[in-house]
């Protein structure tokens, strides 16, 4: 099958279908019993991220078990400040640490954009073991985190709740900032535009604290570098689709796609799915938003919201998913009855 003939490809090329494609994030992940044991037999979770054989693997384990109509390429959003310079580990059970960037002589320490492909290239390697593995139907979805979220692990060295130390440093230090946001925009398209090179046939942009930024930095962090990503992108790889994910964005949603160019925008489960069809799916592609808890509790309340959902955004482009990954208590037995109701 072409690429253009895959449903996520027509969804996203504008095509309103009559059952909508879909796919979960976090579809590779500690809910499935077969993730943990190749997870296991890598060691720990950046070795997975880095072993293009077991990295494939854990791609296709829920496109064997579920039938998603997309795959998405199995590693993670801050490879790339690894990739230039950081120093980053997973700490069990807490999430990522990285060295952090306090001012310009940490910056001066990273590493030129130019210079991420070496440590990135066993990523590529998964991405063309995919496209020969992946079952004919089946899309390759790319992906990369916007420069505000990564940039917001940069600086804190951690997962924050509030992204405190990345607004400190936005208020305190602007040029440090504005220096650090460039690198990262700069690494993205480079790193995006050799995953589309090896075979990725959507990328997705994931800006999961998009929500932080209000009024003036949202324009300035959220939506303009999406836009340099997303022309710089489209001037090398014309024809290629871009998913963008500002998550917890509320009202920024409007206008998002026109503003960047992205031929979808994905949304959260803040914002009800009337709200959306009303005010962004007029604009284009929407993907979204079942709360990620239905996978744990599963039963009626999962149907009826799954089927509220689909009707909901019935009438235009769409791509069915959750509103944020599942979660690792999430049940298989709720993911396939999701995909049956919305297939039903
Ligand atoms: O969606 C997929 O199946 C593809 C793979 C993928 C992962 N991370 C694998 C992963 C993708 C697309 C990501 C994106 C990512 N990573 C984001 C943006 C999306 C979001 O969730 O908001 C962010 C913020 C990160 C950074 C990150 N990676 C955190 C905060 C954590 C720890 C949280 C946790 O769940 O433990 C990770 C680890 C991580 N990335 C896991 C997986 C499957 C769990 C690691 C493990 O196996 O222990």
């Amino acid at each position: 099958m072409k690429s253009e003939d895959k449903l996520i490809l027509r969804a996203l090329a504008g095509e309103t279908l009559p059952t909508p494609p879909a796919w979960m994030m976090r579809q590779a992940g500690r809910y499935l019993p077969e993730y943990k044991a190749t997870r296991a037999e890598a060691g720990d979770f950046l070795s997975l991220c880095y072993n293009p054989d077991l990295a494939t693997e854990v791609t296709l384990q829920p496109i064997r078990r579920f039938g998603f109509d997309a795959a998405i390429l199995f590693a993670d959003i801050l490879l790339v400040p690894q990739a230039l310079g950081a120093k980053l580990w997973f700490a069990t059970g807490e999430g990522p640490r990285l060295s952090t960037i306090q001012n310009m002589d940490d910056f001066g320490k990273l590493g030129p954009a130019d210079d991420i492909h070496e440590t990135l290239s066993p990523i590529y390697q998964t991405v063309r073991n995919l496209r020969e593995s992946l079952p004919a139907e089946t899309a390759l979805i790319g992906f990369a985190g916007a420069p505000w979220t990564v940039a917001t692990y940069m600086i804190a060295g951690r997962g924050t709740p509030d992204q405190g130390p990345a607004h400190a440093l936005m208020a305190s230090d602007v040029a440090t900032f504005d220096a650090l946001m460039d690198r990262i925009t700069e690494a993205t398209i480079l790193y995006l535009s050799a995953q589309i090179e090896a075979g990725a046939e959507v990328v997705k942009l994931f800006d999961s604290w998009a929500g932080s930024l209000k009024g003036d930095a949202f324009a300035k962090y959220a939506l303009a570098p999406a836009k340099r990503i997303i022309s710089a992108l489209k001037a090398r790889h014309p024809n290629i689709p871009v998913i963008a994910f500002p998550r917890e964005a509320g009202d920024n949603y409007i206008g998002f796609a026109k503003a960047t160019g992205a031929d979808c925008v994905a949304l959260d489960n803040s914002v009800s799915a009337e709200w959306a069809a009303e005010n962004v799916q007029v604009d284009g592609c929407v993907q979204g938003n079942l709360a990620p808890h239905h996978m744990v509790s599963g039963g009626q309340a999962l149907v009826d919201e799954t089927r509220r959902i689909v009707d909901t955004f019935r009438k235009g482009p769409y791509i069915f998913n959750l509103g944020h990954g599942i979660t690792p208590d999430g049940d298989p037995k709720n993911v396939e009855l999701m995909l049956k109701t919305i297939r039903a």
